[in-house]
């Protein structure tokens, strides 16, 4: 057994944090090694540590510390998360992707990029039928609409989605920015009326937080939306509640914190790999998504974010399907289908940075605190296993490539 050496800073260790006995890690590893200043006792026995082991840990005034080493977390469980950015689509695509989602979440924020979009209440009751329609038997899940956003939008809409239940938000997607994106916004200065309207009833604003103009980077993008439009709208409409979807740069990181009322919601992707993926070993399509991967320094600002506890950072997954052809093709679809497997990417990405104790608010805390719901009450577990995420899932005429196929995962819902 690899013995570790004295830990210099406690307090950076997730299992010594202030919460730890509340902590719901149920089933622990063998647990390795304990240490005090130095002497060392082999074999601590296989339980968690005592009341006694954690009051010297947080007791540096001792000149002492016990270091106790985990050699294995075997589940995990927390309450059962929500998707606060889900592409559902319709028909025969969304019977075959909801069941994925069902599965891990009980709620989701329902992108209405469809073809023609959900620009209406009206369009939404009926979207939001097929979709309960396509739950499969004796399960249970929320679809929470979203209206789409157009130079053409009316306050009137705004002020009916308020009164409907179920719609949740509105999307802005900039004219051409992404996957269905046509009837977006040419120019959000367009909308003025519309932001009022939302401001004044409390209707929040999700953001596809690209510029389209050819002269800008593709890289830069979402920096120079951030510059451009962002800043100068937050002045204009302080109190509209916005979220930044599936940000992917540092820039969006610090200003999402530098600003109010506004949060973010951060993709399994733009967690795990940086834009090195787009081109290991040829062109991979299936990691093309928009906003596109960036570089690793903008992944770590990322996984800081996720991993810090702030309450603006929540999950979104952005799981986008589309035909393994769609994808492989001269010009390929943008977009990671990541239903299948999102608790379990998002666990490899928290641990990665010894962060899994903070998974189950940035998971299932922040997003319906933001959204002024309730949070949910049941609970899911992970456990740790190995598996290999597989090549393709079925998907209308061929087939559908998850975020990572064929690559090993330590982590699976059970
Ligand atoms: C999304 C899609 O395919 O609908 N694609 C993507 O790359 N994320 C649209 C979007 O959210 O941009
Ligand atoms: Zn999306």
């Amino acid at each position: 057994m690899a013995i570790a050496r004295p830990i210099p800073d406690l307090n950076d260790r997730p299992y010594f944090h202030p919460d730890f006995l509340t902590h719901r890690w149920e089933v622990w590893g063998v647990w390795g090694v304990w240490e005090v200043w130095g002497e060392r006792f082999l074999p601590h026995p296989p339980t968690p540590p005592t009341l006694l082991d954690f009051s010297l840990v947080r007791n540096p005034g001792h000149k002492a510390f016990v270091a106790v080493y985990n050699q294995r977390m075997q589940k995990l469980t927390i309450t059962r998360p929500d998707d606060w950015h889900l592409h559902l689509r319709d028909g025969a695509a969304l019977k075959a992707v909801l069941p994925f989602t069902v599965r891990q979440f009980a709620r989701a924020i329902i992108m209405p990029n469809l073809k023609p979009p959900i620009r209406s209440v009206a369009d939404a009751a009926c979207y939001r039928d097929r979709i309960l329609a396509a739950i499969p038997e004796g399960q249970q899940f929320e679809p929470l609409m979203t209206l789409y956003l157009t130079d053409n939008t009316s306050p009137d809409e705004i002020l009916r989605a308020k009164e409907s239940p179920f719609i949740k938000a509105v999307k802005y997607y900039p004219a051409g920015a992404t996957t269905n994106s046509d009837s977006g916004v040419t120019d959000i200065l367009k909308c003025d009326r519309v932001f009022e309207a939302m401001q004044q009833v409390d209707m929040p604003l999700l953001l596809h937080g690209e510029v389209t103009d050819n002269d800008v980077d593709t890289f830069d993008r979402e920096k120079v939306f951030i510059e451009r439009h962002l800043i100068p709208f937050k002045q204009r409409f302080p109190n509209l509640r916005v979220v930044l979807e599936h940000i992917t740069t540092s820039d969006a990181v610090q200003y999402v914190l530098s600003a109010n009322t506004i949060a973010a919601t951060i993709t399994p992707q733009h967690l795990l790999f940086n834009r090195n993926a787009l081109f290991k070993g040829g062109l991979r399509t299936h990691f093309y998504c928009l906003p596109i991967l960036k570089r690793e320094e903008h992944r770590q600002a990322l996984l800081q974010a996720a991993t810090s506890g702030n309450p603006k950072f929540f999950l979104g997954t952005d799981s986008a399907p589309h035909t393994r052809t769609s994808k492989e093709s001269s010009c390929g679809c943008a977009g990671c289908f990541s239903a299948l497997h999102a608790l379990e990417l998002y666990a490899e990405a928290f641990e990665s940075v010894k962060a899994l104790d903070k998974l189950e608010a940035f998971a299932s805390f922040y997003g319906p605190d933001f959204y002024q719901l309730p949070r949910n009450t049941e609970r899911i577990t992970l456990s740790k296993t190995t598996w290999r995420v597989p090549d393709e899932v079925p998907f209308m005429e061929s087939g559908l490539v998850p975020l990572g196929a064929g690559q090993e995962m330590t982590w699976q819902m059970v």
